[in-house]
């Protein structure tokens, strides 16, 4: 049994696309799963549709082919869609749009958790990670405005930090980790890059990378952690 492998969720996204490159060149056996084809060549899964039963069973078939994982990755989020932006002011709040925010940002992610945790060995050093965003800090929220994305990733992040202190007595090597990963150059952000000056942003690789540089640092503490790309400690 392989329990060095990392599990990338999300692989066909701007940054999910990027560190599975970057993973399968360094030689680590990745299993991806994504909506639409991912371009890596490794083992991977397709889920055009994401809920509690396409996750567990998505879980137990990567359990029984004797799947353990050492890092795991999700990259879920989403910011617009197509009748979907994000609120400026009060009088843009809508049910129907609160409810997507937090049906892909939180939920599955929750998901994820509830059926991830059978995946890694229980005392082996490991990392979960989802991508969380700085705005979704409840401390940092100075500028306001984007109401949905902020609260469904400030919901991620308490989901998270919740679930460690179960983790920790069912798979106590396991680090769970929100992680802001900068300003990045993908879809998501493409309609609101005008905001961050072209020196401020990252490319989708660069992002990869900071993301890998922090997975492979040594653990330094038992609890759940939300950092951003430079490693820094962003207040939840
Ligand atoms: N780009 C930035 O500046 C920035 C800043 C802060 C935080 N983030 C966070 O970083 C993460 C990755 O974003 P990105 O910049 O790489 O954007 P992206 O290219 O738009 O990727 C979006 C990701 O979310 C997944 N996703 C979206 N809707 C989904 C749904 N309905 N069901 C399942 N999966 C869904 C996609 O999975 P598939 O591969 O299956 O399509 C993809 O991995 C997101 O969580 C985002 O909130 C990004």
């Amino acid at each position: 049994m392989d329990t060095d492998a990392v599990l990338v969720i999300g692989a066909s996204g701007g940054i999910g696309s990027a560190l599975t490159e970057l993973l399968v060149a360094s030689g680590k056996r990745v299993f991806c799963i994504s909506r639409r084809p991912c371009s890596a060549s490794c083992e991977s899964m397709l889920l055009s549709e994401q809920n509690d039963s396409t996750i567990a069973s998505c879980c137990q078939t990567m359990l029984e082919q004797g799947w353990r994982f050492k890092w795991v990755i999700c990259h879920i989020g989403v910011l617009y869609e197509s009748t979907m932006m994000p609120e400026k002011r009060l009088e843009d709040l809508q049910a129907q749009h609160l409810q997507r925010y937090f049906e892909v940002n939180s939920i599955l992610p929750a998901l994820w958790l509830k059926h991830l945790v059978g995946l890694f060995e229980p005392h082996q050093d490991a990392r979960l990670a989802f991508l969380s965003a700085r705005v979704g800090s409840i401390e940092d929220n100075r500028l306001g405005g984007w109401y949905g994305y902020r609260a469904s990733k400030a919901a991620l992040n308490m989901l998270v930090k919740t679930a460690q202190v179960e983790y920790a007595r069912r798979v106590p090597g396991v680090q769970l980790m929100c992680y802001h990963p900068g300003t990045v150059d993908t879809p998501l952000s493409r309609p609101f890059k005008g905001g961050t000056p072209r020196d401020q942003r990252l490319s989708a690789y660069q992002a990869a990378q900071y993301l890998l540089s922090e997975l492979q640092k040594p653990r330094q503490q038992r609890e759940a952690i939300f950092i951003d790309w430079q490693g820094q400690p962003i207040h939840w």
